[in-house]
């Protein structure tokens, strides 16, 4: 049967070596929660690390570990060794990418030794997916620990389906170009089918990393990798909401929930839990709290701030500093403020297990997530959905990935202790009918999409990408069509074939004179025209000028400008029809305005046309460039009878209703042809292969929706098909 199998480095459970027996304690953090939930409603299996160094363990307790996973909790572990702990897990993962991730650049080390040990991590995780993975499962991979994994796997299976979720941020471009391996890391995320992260500014920051390091092109969400197409988008995770909804009414919880508020009184509750790490702003949350006491001295002994720590990677130095500085601060403001009978801050560092946590949530007036940057921050959704029949107020920053989602909450900026502290008061004074409101409009969000709908949306579009692909590769020109083509070509003898040039013929250039035809290209042009049942057209947006002196001693037919020029062979250039230029002056001015407002772009003059190619600049910015030369133009262009048209990377102004696709019938309806091949990549081949007639082979070159027939992945391939006709049509 077709499983699902996910990956992470943490497992829900944690082995934890004691002295008498080996434990399994629950894992902590966001991931092994969140998905734990879910896991077991799919039919899943979970690769991860069981939390020990291999070291530590003799022959019978791997076995024990193995059979105990397998069994209680469907899981498989992979053994790391004590030096894998300390270069990949602490190291790489988190000393490396987890501060970069979260803008502590300042934090972050970048070690050889470390990523070496992340790739060989990474590797002993693949080694352990081959072992269980059979055909037709789903992986799905999560987490900055194994972002290598993706590319690993495909390389063995091409065709498996893989997703991966990132479960903290992916920081702005001019942060991730910090890393020394960000194309490894990017290529290696790449290897997935889906790419899902919580918010759509991590998508964005992914895309435009991956266009400026890689260079790769993308269209909505979707970018193409070896002619796969990958798709990256936003799924923010949800929590089982009803687990943490309807905790309140359980009998374990209401005892917790009796013994706080036998501890608390009828004292107001200001609830803050995380992982003890520095990304969560715990310093900059108690200062905030310092603040507010000194400057609401009328909360002193009314208000009791519960701050639950809970230990986090303990071996990586910033952990252990972080959580000497807190014990001080905590220390620090319980003895300033502190009463015989009152104690300001409640300070466990430890972790609670689910009804203490429940109980929490039901008896905190106020929430304070406050962390300096987070993924998404889980503890802010529970808290929303624990309050069933009791009220609360949530302060959350508006750099936690939640922030985008609870739009009922106070938003602060976590640096800002005098706007903390006001939202805490505000928190506190907010009329309880304003609270109760705010957190039913939350709480429709979270019970529609909670971590079932979570995942499930993930796998329907895993789904749909896959379904895409094979759409498209069912395109992709394999043996059996390349022969078809063949067998065509060779029963016949009047065939027409048309080639577009930049992109088909050759890759592309930064500039127009740089994609020079090459020896190769110019002798299959010429074996090609050689054949007398051939008519080789090469039909171009270029200039005649240039096409003339690259191939005009070639006998071959030439279209230039997108239609406007027309050479048959062995006669004079004409024009499609009679063409004005008058309009150039006014439009040039127009374009000339736009370079140099737009660095990297150019102005090219044709016969008929003015071109502005903007291939070399940055791309947002000639997103935004595009968008007002179109405006502007319209508003110029009245009654000139002219069209813009969008090429790649190039806008282009000329006399309207004159494109490829005219200039390739007129050739066409010339004479009778039993074999008629169009091949091109750009929007501006789609009207050639709109004209042909249904017997034709049309092929698209690059993996996007067309109307071609079939497709070939690049001008290698193109020159590839090319070569083998007239070789083929030789031995025949
Ligand atoms: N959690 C827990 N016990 C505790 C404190 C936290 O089980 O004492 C869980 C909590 O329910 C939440 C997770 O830890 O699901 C924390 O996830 P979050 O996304 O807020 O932060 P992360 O730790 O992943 O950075
Ligand atoms: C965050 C990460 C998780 C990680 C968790 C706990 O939530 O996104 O991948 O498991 O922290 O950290 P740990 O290092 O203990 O796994």
């Amino acid at each position: 049967m077709k499983e699902l199998i996910l990956v992470s480095n943490r497992l829900p459970v944690t082995v934890e070596m004691r002295k008498e027996s080996i434990q399994f304690v629950k894992s902590v953090g966001g991931l092994a929660t969140g998905l734990s939930s879910l896991y077991q409603k799919y039919n899943s299996v979970w690769i991860g690390w069981c939390g020990v160094p291999a070291e530590r363990l003799d022959h019978q307790e791997k076995e024990e570990i193995e059979k105990t996973l397998l069994k209680d909790h469907s899981s498989y572990s992979t053994f790391l060794s004590r030096n894998d702990v300390k270069m990949y897990y602490q190291g790489f993962c988190n000393k490396t990418i987890w501060p970069l991730f979260h803008y502590f650049t300042e934090c972050a080390v970048y070690d050889q030794g470390m990523w070496e040990s992340y790739i060989h991590v990474n590797k002993l995780f693949s080694h352990t997916i081959m072992k269980i993975a059979k055909p037709g499962d789903i992986i799905w991979i999560h987490d900055y620990h194994l972002m290598l994994l993706p590319k690993m796997i495909r390389k063995k299976i091409p065709d498996v389906t893989i997703g991966f979720f990132l479960h903290i941020p992916f920081p702005s471009f001019e942060v991730f170009r910090l890393l020394p391996w960000g194309k490894e890391t990017l290529e290696g995320l790449l290897g997935a089918d889906l790419i899902g992260f919580h918010t759509f500014d991590y998508v964005r920051h992914f895309l435009s990393s991956v266009r400026r390091i890689l260079g790769y092109d993308q269209t909505l969400g979707q970018t193409s990798v070896d002619a796969r197409t990958v798709k990256i988008d936003a799924f923010p995770m949800g929590i089982d909401f009803e687990k943490f909804h309807s905790a309140s009414r359980l009998p374990e919880t209401i005892k917790e929930i009796k013994s706080i508020r036998n501890r608390i009184k009828d004292r107001k509750v200001i609830l803050s839990v995380d992982r003890l790490d520095y990304t969560k702003g715990i310093l900059h949350r108690l200062e905030a709290f310092d603040y507010f006491l000194k400057k609401y001295p009328e909360y002193k002994s009314k208000v009791t701030l519960i701050l639950v720590a809970v230990p986090s990677r303990t071996g990586v130095e910033t952990y252990i500093h972080l959580k000497r500085r807190v014990d001080e601060v905590v220390g620090a403001i319980n003895g300033r403020y502190g009463a015989i009978d009152w104690t300001p801050i409640l300070y466990f560092y430890r972790s609670f297990p689910f009804h203490a946590l429940s109980a929490f949530y039901h008896v905190a007036d106020v929430a304070l997530v406050t962390p300096l940057r987070d993924g998404m921050n889980l503890i802010a959704k529970e808290y929303i959905a624990a309050k069933s029949g009791s009220h609360g107020a949530i302060v959350l920053s508006e750099t936690a990935g939640a922030a985008c989602e609870l739009n009922g909450a106070i938003i602060v900026n976590p640096n800002d202790r005098e706007e903390v502290a006001e939202a805490i008061h505000n928190a506190l004074t907010m009329p309880e009918r304003e609270q109760r409101e705010r957190i039913h409009g939350m709480q429709l969000r979270l019970k529609r999409y909670d971590v079932v709908s979570w995942a499930n949306d993930f796998m329907e579009r895993l789904k749909d990408i896959k379904n895409l692909q094979v759409n498209l590769m069912g395109k992709k020109i394999t043996g059996p069509t390349q022969q078809r083509i063949q067998d065509e070509y060779i029963k016949s003898n009047a065939r027409l074939i048309f080639l577009d040039y930049d992109g088909t013929l050759v890759p592309f250039a930064p500039t127009p004179d740089g994609a020079r035809p090459d020896r190769d290209v110019l002798q299959i042009l010429r074996a090609l025209s050689q054949d007398p049942c051939n008519e080789i057209v090469l039909i171009s947006g270029r200039e005649r000028k240039t096409l003339e002196k690259w191939f005009g001693k070639l006998n071959i037919g030439l279209i230039a400008e997108h239609g406007v020029w027309l050479k048959p062979i062995s006669k004079d250039w004409s024009t499609i029809g009679p063409l004005r230029q008058d309009w150039k002056e006014k439009i040039r001015h127009l374009l000339e305005h736009y370079v140099d407002r737009t660095p990297g772009s150019l102005l090219e003059e044709k016969d008929y046309s003015l071109v502005w190619h903007y291939r070399q600049t940055d791309h947002d910015l000639a997103q935004i460039r595009v968008q007002e030369l179109k405006d502007a133009f319209i508003q110029m262009a009245e009654n000139l009878n002219l069209e813009i048209m969008d090429g790649n990377k190039v806008l282009e102004i000329k006399s309207a209703g004159i494109n490829k696709g005219v200039a390739a019938l007129r050739w066409i309806r010339h004479r009778p042809w039993d074999f008629i091949l169009a091949i091109g990549d750009d929007i501006t081949d789609e009207n050639i292969f709109s004209v042909l007639p249904d017997a034709a082979f049309s092929i698209k070159v690059g993996l996007q929706p067309s109307l071609a027939k079939f497709f070939l992945e690049s001008f290698r391939e193109v020159r590839l098909l090319l070569k083998k006709l007239y070789k083929n049509q030789k031995e025949a």
